[in-house]
């Protein structure tokens, strides 16, 4: 990030996070390029960051969405992102979100389990509609990532085994009310080896070539997301290895591919910047309290995640720290035993790496606003949402008080 943080957080003030926009359209540029002349959608992962103008910028490059929610369906089509670049994954999915999906029109619904799909069905018939589907395959491979991201295991809650996809396509085919067009799998976030999501891509390309031959007609190849990025010291996958071994996979077949990249996307585009409230000692152990907290950034807290943490500007002997929030949870914290100088009332910390699952993952614990989001487009500063106040916060009970 190019820029004059001091400036930064003296406009928008702390705790903040800010995005490099510049950033994101290089990585989806890259990746996109990665895929050459072969048919492919990148699906952003909106969970990643769910900022409507954050997708608007990857819309405008010509993204789909990957959304597991109907509010975010919502948030892809508010940003401009096409109803046929969007497409509606997660494990349980309410009646009226699966009814409004319908409803909306939107490329298709990708389905975790028979009974799901017995749901999709019913309410497309009531609808009179026919639902475009895909299904989501376990491949039951270990993506060696942490087991909090891991997905594709059959000890995980999500999709479907092999044998029970074939069963779910061929009921689907026969249904006048589901129309199968694609197959996904995710297998993990943050992953780093190839490995996994090779072997997987060969799995599924398999079972697609199985159901092509009786007739069932794939068209969509979706492989997930899940590409990892450096945190500390991490070796992300090459982005052209990732879409060679993927045309391997599908060789011989016409598909379009689809990826659903969050991380890969935002986590290095985005840093979280905190100042510092106070320094403190407990039996020598050296503490820096924040003003940001868990409830503004919660992979350290959730996942025990690393980010780089750093004291820009500030000089003077390096001790250990671990940097917490004034949040009530021994968990709130942003770093343990960080390399810090000494800071002062006022200091600035970025914590970098923070632009995926950071304010997405946010909370008001402890009453505390949320922070407000800022977009870095070249040498220009926008904010992209707003501080949250008090006011924000009890508005929705306000008006219910119990007199
Ligand atoms: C189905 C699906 N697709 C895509 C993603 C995005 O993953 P990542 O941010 O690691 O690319 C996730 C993350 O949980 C997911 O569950």
């Amino acid at each position: 990030m190019a820029l004059d943080y001091k400036t930064l957080v003296e406009t928008y003030g702390t705790p903040l996070y800010a995005y490099d926009f510049d950033y994101i359209e290089n990585r989806y540029r890259t990746l996109k390029e990665a895929f050459g002349g072969k048919k492919s959608l990148i699906n952003y992962a909106v969970k990643a960051n769910s900022n409507l103008s954050v997708i608007r910028h990857l819309a405008k490059l010509g993204a789909g969405a990957d959304c597991v929610s109907i509010g975010e369906v919502y948030r892809a089509l508010d940003a401009g992102v096409d109803k046929y670049k969007i497409i509606f994954s997660g494990v349980g999915k309410r009646d009226d979100e699966i009814e409004e999906a319908l409803r909306k029109d939107i490329l298709m619904l990708n389905l975790e389990s028979e009974a799901e799909m017995k749901r999709v069905e019913a309410i497309a018939a009531d609808m009179q509609k026919e639902a475009r589907i895909s299904i989501r395959v376990n491949p039951n491979i270990d993506p060696k990532t942490h087991p909090y991201i891991s997905t594709g295991l059959h000890e995980n809650k999500f999709g479907v085994d092999i044998e029970t996809a074939k069963r779910m396509y061929i009921y689907a085919k026969k249904s006048p009310h589901l129309n199968p067009i694609g197959v996904h799998f995710h297998i993990g976030s943050q992953l780093t080896e190839l490995g996994p999501i090779k072997e997987s891509a060969q799995i599924v390309a398999d079972l697609v070539r199985s159901l092509h031959a009786i007739d069932i007609d794939i068209r969509f190849f979706d492989v997930g997301g899940g590409l990892g990025v450096v945190y500390k010291d991490e070796t992300p996958i090459d982005e052209r290895e990732y879409t060679v071994a993927i045309f391997e996979a599908i060789k011989g077949m016409d598909l379009t591919i689809m990826c659903e990249p969050g991380r890969y996307l935002v986590a290095n585009a985005g840093a979280f910047f905190t100042r510092v409230l106070y320094e403190k000692r407990n039996e020598g152990k050296r503490f820096v309290i924040v003003d940001g907290a868990m409830n503004d950034l919660l992979r350290p807290s959730l996942y025990n995640a690393y980010h780089r943490i750093e004291a820009p500007g500030k000089k003077g002997e390096e001790t250990p720290a671990d940097v917490v929030g004034p949040v009530c949870e021994s968990g709130d914290f942003f770093g343990k035993e960080v390399m810090l100088p000494p800071l002062e009332h006022n200091d600035i910390l970025v914590v970098h790496s923070a632009g995926a699952y950071g304010f997405t993952m946010a909370s008001n614990y402890n009453t505390r606003p949320r922070p407000a989001e800022v977009a870095i487009i070249g040498d220009e500063t926008r904010l992209i949402r707003r501080r949250e106040t008090y006011e924000d916060q009890i508005r929705l009970e306000k008006e219910y008080l119990i007199p």
